[in-house]
Parts: structure tokens; sequence; C-alpha cells
């Protein structure tokens, strides 16, 4: 299946509960261990959007300086385009299983280091640079339906996309 554009949609109306733990999972990018701990709490396997051959994006948290949290739901084969990312990452597969191919930049050309399989509970993390959004280069392919939550230090639609 080739590369899709994924819509965007707004989340759900929040508990307290629910928007205490988005707000404290925005506020520990900086720590792969306590964001794992909090992500074990979250319990918004809702109703995301199905996009037959894509995925969504159901954005559930966007704080003011930047940091988003949201929901992706994949249909069996979607495939992102190849992007970069801000400065931290958090990705948590919830249901089903995530290819995950890693790029660097190598001059003008990008070179794949790594291809990753992540099942449900498995999760990937990436801290690199402030300010830029070529991090962490990467494709996404689901292997299966899936449902993942994803945790950024910035509008992930700001990361660099690569044709
Ligand atoms: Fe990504």
């Amino acid at each position: 299946m080739s590369e899709c554009k994924a819509k965007t949609w707004p989340g759900p109306i929040l508990t307290a509960a629910q928007q205490q733990l988005l707000e404290d999972l925005a506020c520990h990018l900086n720590n792969e261990n306590r964001l794992l701990e909090l992500a074990a709490g979250f319990d918004m396997q809702g109703n995301y959007p199905h996009a037959p051959h894509c995925y969504s994006r159901t954005v559930l948290y966007h704080h003011p300086q930047g940091a988003e949290i949201m929901v992706a739901r994949w249909d069996a084969g979607a495939v992102t385009p190849v992007h970069g990312h801000p400065q931290y990452a958090f990705v948590l597969v919830l249901e089903g299983r995530l290819q995950m191919e890693h790029f660097k930049a190598a001059g003008e050309e990008l070179q794949l280091t790594d291809i990753l399989v992540k099942n449900a509970g498995e999760h990937i993390y990436a801290a690199g640079e402030h300010g830029r959004y070529d991090n962490a280069i990467h494709r996404v392919t689901a292997l299966q339906p899936s449902l993942s939550l994803h945790i950024y230090s910035d509008d992930a639609l700001k990361g660099i996309c690569y044709a």
C-alpha cells in the first residue's frame, strides 16, 4: 500500500482525570520511564475514526507551548510518509502491530538504519535536538489494524516530510 495523508480530528470531551493525565504526560516528555508509568493509566481506547487504507489522527491535548498528544487509528497496510519529529517523541502501541523503519540523513540521502516491529504494549522513545523537526526520521506501516498513543514536544505536523 502506498503512503497516505492522514486527516486530523478533534478529541472527545475529557473528564478532569483524563485531562490531568494528559497534562502529566506532556510535562514528562524528557523522562521515558515516567512516560511509560503514566501511559499505563491511559484508558481512552475509544471510538477513534476509521480511515480506509490510511490512519486517522485524533488530537486529545495541545499545550499552548506546543506539546501534543494524539491517538492514531490505523487500517492494516497504512503507510506514513518518511518524516521527522520535534525534540521529543513517544509512541505506545495500544492495539495491533506497527512496523517502524528508521533512517539517518547522509548528505542529501536518507539511509535505512533499522526496522523495528512494535506490538501492543511496546513503545518507541526519541530525544533529539530542540528546535529541529528532523529528529528520529522514520516511516510507519501498520501490519495489522492498530491503535497508538503519540506524545510529542511540539505539533507533530511540523515534522519534516521527505518525498
Ligand atoms: Fe512518527
